[in-house]
């Protein structure tokens, strides 16, 4: 069938905020420019991350009444404990209260100063907790991923060429390996099977762990189901236990692919490091049969691990964020290949090539995105990425100009999209003209969160 339609039907629904295009023009003028500084009733289609913005099922919701509260070894752990043993195949599952505290507990407990972790590239937060434990984050991912038109279907891979080279010089420096499936930092770019194998044998001769950061594992899977030779006729719970067969642990951030508003977990194979993160969490975390979660945030992290699981679920998901990509380049902008994953990206270098990368050509794009059609992005550019030389005061661009466009879980539904690539083609009609930006005011650190900018005076290079 032609038509992509939702495999769920709606039992609960929530008003959108419908704003005309003077109050969105105020409110971000109000937000000195800064998508992450807008009200969220200022937004009609909030796209800024599809983490903790799932719709849950009447089935999460009704688990949630199952929650057993009790401070130590509640029946809602069992539960949690019991699916993620037989998602991951390791015994040892430790809550935490979302992804980036399983990361720290991680890094506090293996990583010694100085000592490298290698990966097909951290995400964010990963890289912040590897750098504040001492550690040096060196990300090792696939050249394929620097051509953003090319249709590779793995472009999240690890480029094992500089895998085995990074280990031939320095491997007693190396503390440990995280693949992120899918690889949220190159665009949401899916890993395939025979690379996470190859990685597995390259590391064992070493000795060295590997953890799969498996937020996105479920969608990872289906990829590997429709682009992986050999993997067409697996299931998705079979292809997902083959993923893990190659770990020696798992970190998740259980707001993605478990459809849960907050709660993530560190699941281990070794039981000597699950009692020492065990040890180490109590301070911070909570007791470990509930990590900084209640007992009905377990309930619903372990309903939606199921959920995700459903093959038709996965292709909805992933025709409608091809469709919705696919609508947006008919519209003249030009988005990152392949389609696909929890993201669309846009390529701001390629479709405003009038603005220079001092002029924040994503954050540009973001902004009309927001003034034309209510859809709020992120950008992941010069803002995000880039700084100013601390000698020379000037600014450095970032290596590209995206503003990624993430998609919520079972919240907007194909008529939404629809209405947005209707937008984009309006806005389309000005790209030529839209105005750059300069920031005003930044902190030192992680400046894209509250940096204030203004628009510059439109011009255009000929
Ligand atoms: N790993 C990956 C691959 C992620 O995408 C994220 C979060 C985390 C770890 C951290 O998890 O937020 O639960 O602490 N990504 C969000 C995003 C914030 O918008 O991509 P967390």
């Amino acid at each position: 069938m032609k038509t992509i339609f939702e495999p769920f039907k709606i039992k609960m629904v929530e008003p959108i905020p419908i704003l005309t295009a003077a109050e969105r023009q105020a409110a971000i003028k109000t937000a000195n420019f800064n998508l992450f500084t807008l009200p969220a009733d200022t937004v009609t289609f909030d796209f800024l991350t599809d983490s903790g913005t799932s719709a849950m099922s009447s089935a999460q919701w009704a688990a949630m009444l199952l929650g057993d509260e009790s401070y130590a070894g509640s029946t809602s752990y069992q539960r949690f404990q019991r699916t993620i043993q037989n998602l991951t195949g390791l015994e040892h599952v430790i809550p935490t209260h979302q992804g980036r505290s399983a990361e720290a507990l991680l890094c506090q407990a293996l990583l010694k100063p100085g000592q490298r972790v290698l990966g097909n590239t951290q995400f964010d937060t990963t890289r912040a907790n590897i750098e504040s434990a001492g550690g040096i984050s060196i990300d090792l991912p696939d050249p394929a991923n620097k051509n953003t038109q090319a249709e590779d279907p793995f472009k999240g891979n690890v480029d094992l060429h500089a895998l085995k080279q990074e280990l031939e010089d320095r491997s007693s420096e190396v503390a440990f390996f995280v693949m992120t499936v899918t690889n949220n930092s190159v665009g949401g770019q899916p890993v395939s099977m025979e690379n996470l194998r190859t990685t597995r044998q390259i590391l064992a001769d070493y000795r060295i762990p590997l953890f799969i950061d498996c937020a996105r594992f479920a969608e990872n899977a289906y990829f590997i189901k429709t682009r992986e030779l050999g993997y067409a006729a697996k299931s998705i719970p079979s292809i997902v236990s083959e993923m893990f067969s190659y770990a020696d642990g798992a970190l998740m951030s259980a707001k993605k692919d478990a459809f849960a508003n907050i709660g993530g977990f560190l699941a281990l194979k070794d039981a000597r490091l699950a009692e020492d993160v065990r040890r180490r969490m109590v301070i911070t975390e909570g007791f470990p049969t509930y990590g900084g979660l209640a007992g009905r945030d377990l309930e619903a992290i372990a309903t939606g691990l199921d959920e995700i699981q459903d093959e038709s679920y996965l292709s909805y998901r992933i025709k409608s964020v091809d469709y919705f990509g696919r609508g947006l380049e008919e519209a003249g902008l030009k988005v990152v290949k392949p389609l696909g994953g929890h993201a669309v990206y846009i390529d701001a270098k390629a479709s405003v090539p009038h603005l220079a990368a001092a002029q924040f050509p994503a954050q540009a794009l973001a902004v009309a995105l927001y003034e034309t059609i209510g859809l709020r992005g992120v950008e992941v550019g010069s803002l995000m990425f880039g700084h100013k030389d601390e000698v020379s005061g000037e600014e450095i661009p970032a290596p590209q100009e995206l503003v990624r466009l993430a998609f919520p879980r079972r919240v907007y539904t194909q008529s939404h999209i629809d209405a947005i690539i209707e937008g984009a083609h309006e806005m389309a009609r000005t790209l030529d003209q839209l105005p750059g930006y300069r920031i005003v005011e930044q902190a030192k650190f992680l400046r894209h969160f509250t940096a204030k900018l203004d628009r510059q005076d439109c011009e255009v290079q000929s």
